[in-house]
């Protein structure tokens, strides 16, 4: 990777097609949805509040670096200015690599724009290639503005961002951009919500998160139609080991390595030290409910694949309700 840019080659063949009339009804009705709400992050979002970057922007029972970290000897032997400096640096790395995520949001889009074959879905992932940028714009403004540091794009989110971006066959770029990633991004940027004490943050993610709930549907819908009858049992199988080895990933490899090494804090205990707290508190599965759920819609959650979702403690959320679907009268 260079300085300031990173190139990456990624193949995907783009589709023209001439069936302007409508093909499938709900993802025209997601474009109504998509052009109602709308919203322009420069005049809507209270950019005149004051943000104390060491004051509790995040409450500490839900923001997983603390809650996770609270119970251990690395937390009690640090100073409340230590612990002070923790909330600074791990919320700043957390809001760039957000920041970063939308970017390939943006870019991956875009492919999905010029990939998918129906007039319905290009006319919707258009309404999304703006959502995304912008989210760039809000977390990047925010990150600038309020909190004057940011990070590069993490070594423990970088594996995520090749396994998306290499993949050529644009249903399975479908699955890991619109269906796990947008599944997950929406139960963290609730969660943040959530945790935000913050009024500025507060509102943009209740803003972003309203756009995330529409990618998520977005990707739900298009491929429970393509994968309920188009796919062979091979085909099915790929698509199925692609979609949990991304859940694999998200689910025990991202941590903020690098806010915890600016900091001095011992990598490999503080990891060990939240991992032990995750599984005692099952906190960090909550973000993944609609993630399984989702699979199960689609069709990828075969008998084959249960033993490995019950195994990283996902499998108990296949029947939780997507409000997302029912949003656009597509619940089924
Ligand atoms: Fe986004
Ligand atoms: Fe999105």
């Amino acid at each position: 990777m260079g300085t300031g840019t990173w190139a990456v080659q990624t193949v995907t063949d783009a589709v023209m097609t001439w069936h302007y009339d409508v093909e499938h009804p709900e993802l025209r009705a997601l474009y109504e949805k998509a052009k109602r709400e709308q919203w322009n992050a420069t005049t809507q979002l209270p950019w005149g509040q004051d943000v104390d970057p060491e004051g509790i922007i995040l409450d500490d029972d839900i923001n997983p670096h603390v809650a996770l970290l609270r119970d251990s000897d690395i937390w009690r032997r640090m100073t409340p200015k230590e612990q002070t400096r923790l909330r600074y640096e791990t919320l700043t790395w957390n809001l760039s690599q957000f920041l970063h995520g939308e970017q390939l949001a943006i870019f991956v889009a875009s492919q999905l724009t010029s990939a998918v074959p129906w007039i319905d879905a290009k006319l919707y992932g258009a309404t999304q290639v703006v959502d995304e940028a912008r989210h760039a714009e809000v977390f990047y403004r925010y990150i600038h503005e309020k909190l004057g540091q940011e990070y590069p794009l993490s070594d423990t989110t970088k594996g995520l961002f090749e396994m998306i971006l290499h993949e050529s066959r644009w249903d399975l770029k479908y699955l890991g951009l619109q269906v796990v990633l947008e599944g997950l991004a929406l139960g963290l940027f609730s969660r943040m919500y959530q945790a935000a004490q913050e009024p500025l943050l507060r509102e943009l993610f209740h803003f972003v998160r309203q756009d995330e709930a529409r990618h998520f549907a977005f990707g739900v819908l298009s491929l429970r139609d393509i994968y309920r009858d188009a796919l062979s049992e091979a085909e099915r199988h790929e698509r199925e080991d692609y979609a949990f080895e991304l859940c694999a990933v998200l689910r025990g490899r991202t941590y903020p390595k690098e806010a915890w090494e600016t900091i001095g804090l011992p990598v490999d205990a503080c990891r060990k030290a939240m991992g032990d707290a995750a599984r005692r508190s099952q906190m960090q599965l909550s973000s993944f409910t609609r993630v399984t759920s989702a699979l199960k819609t689609i069709g990828l959650l075969g008998e084959r694949m249960r033993p490995h979702y019950a195994q990283i403690g996902l499998l108990k959320y296949e029947d939780t309700p997507l409000e997302e679907l029912e949003a656009v009268g597509a619940a089924s």
